[in-house]
């Protein structure tokens, strides 16, 4: 049976039906095979992976041809789900000239079906170069952890009515640059609900609220692989921390034993 591949078009039409996108992020193939087998609409190549992949504090330093590995990894896993890969810090700020030739070298060495950057109006140029490409782009408000150093903390965007008008103004601008979609993250649910009403493209939100098109976590945080990090917007499926040490834990003590390998388990 053929497979029914998701699109951009697919994705609009979800928003005007009223059916909710499930994204989350993947960095390899295993859980992107996975994800895809699942159901998931929407598989985001984060730069998160700096984080939770690279044990880094920030996405900061993550390269390009480090984002491009790992979306080599996760399109061998994905047969439905859409596969949008973030640009990294540096590879696209500079003009729209470098932000199109990132992006063609990550649609290139991929084969992923989109990018995705952070940023409003400051990026509109970049955007409207890399769509008439024929690249789909999605953008991504608020919060944007590439501008960390810029705000110096993680806490919720947007509170005050000067910060909603200008997100407000720049959901607009990505709208007519050309985005597929955008990410809201860690707004007001009030505010990322009027943004959402406003457009005609999806909002995928992360801390965002109930109002958006759709919803995206980090596979670690809903995975619960790293339960210490654990923000009120994060809903944690499983406790893998848990299940891991617990399991880990019995292989040793079966090495240590000399329980494990058995005879069944030998040739
Ligand atoms: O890199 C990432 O994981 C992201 C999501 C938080 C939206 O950009």
């Amino acid at each position: 049976m053929s497979i029914k591949k998701i699109t951009t078009n697919s994705l609009l039409k979800m928003k005007v039906n009223g059916e909710k996108i499930s994204m989350l992020t993947a960095y390899d193939y295993s859980f992107a095979r996975l994800f895809d087998a699942a159901g998931v609409d929407i598989l985001l190549v984060g730069d998160s992976a700096s984080n939770v992949m690279a044990g880094n504090e920030t996405t900061l330093p993550i390269t390009l041809d480090q984002m491009i590995y790992h979306a080599q990894c996760v399109i061998k896993g994905a047969q439905r789900s859409f596969v949008v890969v973030d640009l990294p810090f540096g590879s696209y700020q500079s003009n729209s000239e470098i932000a199109l030739a990132s992006s063609i070298k990550i649609m290139k060495e991929t084969g992923a079906h989109a990018i995705k950057l952070e940023g409003g109006e400051e990026v509109a140029d970049s955007i409207k170069r890399i769509v008439s490409a024929g690249i789909p782009v999605m953008g991504h408000l608020g919060l944007t952890p590439q501008s960390i150093n810029k705000f110096g903390t993680y806490s919720v965007r947007a509170k005050e009515d000067s910060e909603a008008e200008k997100l407000k103004y720049d959901s607009k601008v990505l709208q007519d640059a050309g985005c597929f979609a955008v990410v809201l993250e860690k707004i007001p649910a009030l505010l990322a609900k009027e943004v959402s009403e406003s457009l005609s493209i999806p909002t995928i939100g992360i801390g965002a609220g109930k109002y958006c098109d759709g919803q995206v976590l980090v596979m670690h945080d809903m995975l619960g692989i790293n339960s210490a990090f654990k923000p009120r917007f994060i809903r944690q499926y499983l406790n893998l921390e848990t299940l891991i040490n617990g399991a880990v834990t019995q292989y040793i003590a079966d090495v240590k034993s000399n329980d494990f390998p058995n005879e069944s388990e030998s040739y």
